[in-house]
């Protein structure tokens, strides 16, 4: 027989008001009338169910009230948190029944409220069994997701609008049958449809103001029996037509203090399907995010403003912290929780908060101020991340989990944060959404992520003109020195050199002495395209580039067909290296790459033409070598390739050197946009700044120049 906990009413009255219906009613309970009709309630639940019974505690007027003292499921028993100061010290006692009963007391931290089973109904459908969570009112949202994760069971969050209709158990009664009586009007809109896309129409009974105000939804149901005040003729017709009876008990005397058969009683024996594998739990979608407000925040209006913005869009808004300025002039500092049923009303709501309320007089907000854990969601499939994903940026990042600030290793730009446990250990990572396996641990909103953005630029009281790092009528010589300097002391502590190069590089002139650099040990791995090698090796094979003699700067007759011609050959051979073993390959940028044992990566394109054997086809594997050759990068040279450029660009960590050259400014300045002091930019033809790098490099000689025009 299923176990009912009831609260004798030794102590009930109505002492003071925390609900509408206290109104006018303190003092107005009959203690006589109210025992009667309570005895008469257990004597109905004698006959269903084994009865169980909690001493009641003095001074606690609404103890009576079993349901608010927590919620059971599964041999585990959730204490309430009141949000009402007056009945906080019943949840000692309730705990203490619990534990005495043999229940595991799970907690869930007394941060948000949660009023036990007056806004938490089990609803053993027979499709899938879900918690009907209830807040707006008296329960904050934040408990919602605290009952998920503690319970793993999936949570369906209602909000309730109408102050008379505090907890959810005054106007929704969930039946096993998968089955519901609720009064629409108590909710929103979204809990409204919520409520109608897990029940179908036929499943729902929707009452009446009649019913809902004698408390008809305050119901308890045992089996086939449903507990209540009152209920219409219409509404026993259509309970009978589902083969449930009613039985009608009057509990007026509650009624003054807000409450009914529900509210009385709570259900001890509410189980998971014994096939229900709790693994299965969906992620809870609600998200919350701290809110700092700094201003003028009463003066202005816009603590209240702020709050307004939340509860009206549906989220939750709870005032963690107030610190009034102590003058007039001086500011206050509030610290808002914000909750919202999932992260794209979070978002929403976050963003009129920016608008309406960041906006007002000097007041500041700020977002993600949580001195807390990040929230960590999980990936809903393979390769896609929660839809709130914190983006990773390439600065260094610490995200705080379990207490604790953890380093984020493989820093890149728009990422997702892996967060891996293993035993004690905790690592987190940056990793691609695509690579994400369902169920990992992603780190979710802007709460407990910390990154170090570059300090703003040292001020300087003197105004200099041409102080951007990437201004075109800078001498160019002078950063080629600079650079040249670098790149020397990179090659004598052996570090590591990464060249990107577009095949303007060819074009201009500029392979020879790339392939000098090469040779001469300054580059540790080569990134670029197709075209860049298909030139380059054009340029061995025929001395033109794209049909151009480079020694002359004209096209030859037929020249068009050299880079084909060029791609059948070494495709011919089966690769570069293997054209260079066979020995028509002899000179250039690949040629000396092959020969220096310097590892490339040439990622495709649409455009590529052939492509050579050893360009990738697929993007995803380019894009996983290039971040293999790039890592542990002291220096990235990019030459004359937007697209590669910004593709390197992204997967490198701020603290890499980055020396952009590039005839475009709009391609420097982009580089030298992603913030860092690391990079550099030169405007200027590429051919040319590779001949001075190369000379500045120490040879002083001119490199020996590829063949010319074999027409
Ligand atoms: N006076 C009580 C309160 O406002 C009534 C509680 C009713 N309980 C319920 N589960 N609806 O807390």
């Amino acid at each position: 027989m299923t176990r009912v906990l009831v609260c004798a009413p030794t102590h009930f009255g109505v002492e003071y008001v925390i609900n509408p219906w206290m109104t006018g009613n303190i003092g107005a309970a009959s203690a006589h009338r109210a025992r009667q009709q309570w005895d008469a309630l257990v004597a109905i639940l004698g006959d269903l169910a084994e009865v169980a019974w909690i001493e009641p505690g003095p001074g606690l007027p609404d103890m009576c009230f079993a349901a608010n003292g927590g919620f059971a499921l599964d041999g585990r028993f959730v204490p309430a948190t009141f949000s009402v100061s007056q009945r906080a010290p019943e949840v000692a006692r309730y705990r203490e029944w619990a534990e005495a009963a043999g229940f595991e007391v799970v907690d869930i931290g007394d941060e948000a409220a949660f009023e036990g089973e007056g806004d938490a109904l089990w609803w053993p459908r027979p499709s899938e069994p879900v918690l009907c969570a209830g807040y707006g009112v008296r329960s904050d949202l934040e408990c919602h997701r605290a009952l998920a994760e503690r319970l793993r069971v999936a949570v369906v969050s209602l909000r309730l609008v109408d102050r008379r209709f505090y907890h959810l158990d005054t106007c929704f009664v969930p039946l096993p049958n998968g089955g519901v009586v609720y009064y629409p009007p108590a909710f929103d809109q979204r809990s409204r449809r919520l409520v109608q896309s897990l029940a179908p129409k036929e499943l729902r009974i929707e009452v009446g103001a009649e019913d809902a105000e004698a408390f008809a939804c305050n119901a308890i149901v045992l089996g086939n029996t449903v507990i209540a005040n009152h209920a219409s003729t219409e509404l026993r017709r259509r309970l009978a037509a589902w083969e449930y009876d009613v039985v009608i008990t009057p509990l007026t005397e509650f009624m003054k203090a807000g409450g009914a058969a529900k509210c009385l009683t709570l259900l001890l024996d509410q189980h998971l399907p014994p096939d229900f594998d709790q693994r299965d739990a969906p992620p809870s979608p609600i998200r919350s995010e701290r809110v700092a407000l700094e201003g003028h925040l009463l003066d202005d209006g816009v603590l209240a403003r702020g709050i307004d913005i939340g509860d009206s869009a549906g989220g939750s808004v709870r005032l963690e912290r107030f610190h009034a300025g102590a003058r007039r002039d001086q500011p206050s500092h509030a610290r808002l929780s914000v909750s919202a049923p999932d992260a794209g009303l979070l978002g929403k709501i976050l963003d009129r908060m920016r608008a309406e309320v960041g906006g007002v007089g000097r007041t500041t907000l700020r977002v993600g101020v949580a001195r807390d854990d990040a929230t960590l969601g999980a990936a809903p499939r393979d390769g896609v991340a929660p839809e709130d994903f914190c983006c990773s940026t390439i600065y260094p990042t610490d995200v705080r989990v379990d207490g604790r600030w953890v380093r984020v290793a493989n820093q890149r730009m728009d990422a997702a944060i892996l967060v891996e446990r293993r035993g004690d250990s905790v690592s987190a990572r940056c990793a691609l959404p695509r690579d994400l396996r369902r169920g990992d641990t992603v780190v979710c909103g802007e709460g407990g992520v910390r990154t170090q953005a570059p300090g703003a630029r040292p001020a300087t009281d003197e105004f200099a003109f041409m102080s951007s790092s990437a201004s075109s009528e800078r001498r160019v010589e002078g950063q080629v020195e600079e650079l040249a300097l670098e790149m020397r002391r990179a090659r004598a502590r052996h570090g590591r050199i990464v060249v990107v190069a577009g095949p303007v590089v060819v074009h201009t002139g500029g392979g020879p002495h790339l392939a000098r650099l090469v040779r001469d040990g300054y580059v540790q791995a080569l990134l670029g395209g197709n075209a860049l090698a298909v030139h380059d090796l054009e340029t061995c094979l025929y001395g033109t580039s794209l049909g151009v003699d480079l020694q002359r700067g004209a096209g030859v007759r037929g020249g068009h067909r050299h880079h084909l011609r060029t791609i059948n050959r070494v495709r011919a051979a089966g690769s570069i290296a293997a054209a260079v073993e066979a020995g028509f390959v002899d000179t250039g940028i690949m040629y000396e790459c092959v020969r220096a044992n310097v590892p490339f990566s040439l990622a495709g394109s649409i455009r590529d033409d052939g492509p050579l054997p050893d360009t990738e086809m697929d993007l995803l594997k380019a894009q996983a070598d290039y971040a293999r050759l790039l890592a542990g990068a002291d220096l990235v040279l990019m030459l004359s390739t937007m697209l590669h450029a910004i593709g390197v660009g992204n997967m490198t960590p701020a603290g890499v050197r980055l020396a952009c050259v590039d005839i475009n400014p709009a391609v420097v300045t982009k580089l030298a946009d992603r913030g860092s002091v690391e990079s550099t930019g030169i405007v200027t033809d590429v051919g040319l700044f590779l001949k001075l790098l190369a000379m500045r490099l120490g040879e002083g000689a001119e490199p020996a120049a590829g063949r010319t025009a074999a027409n």
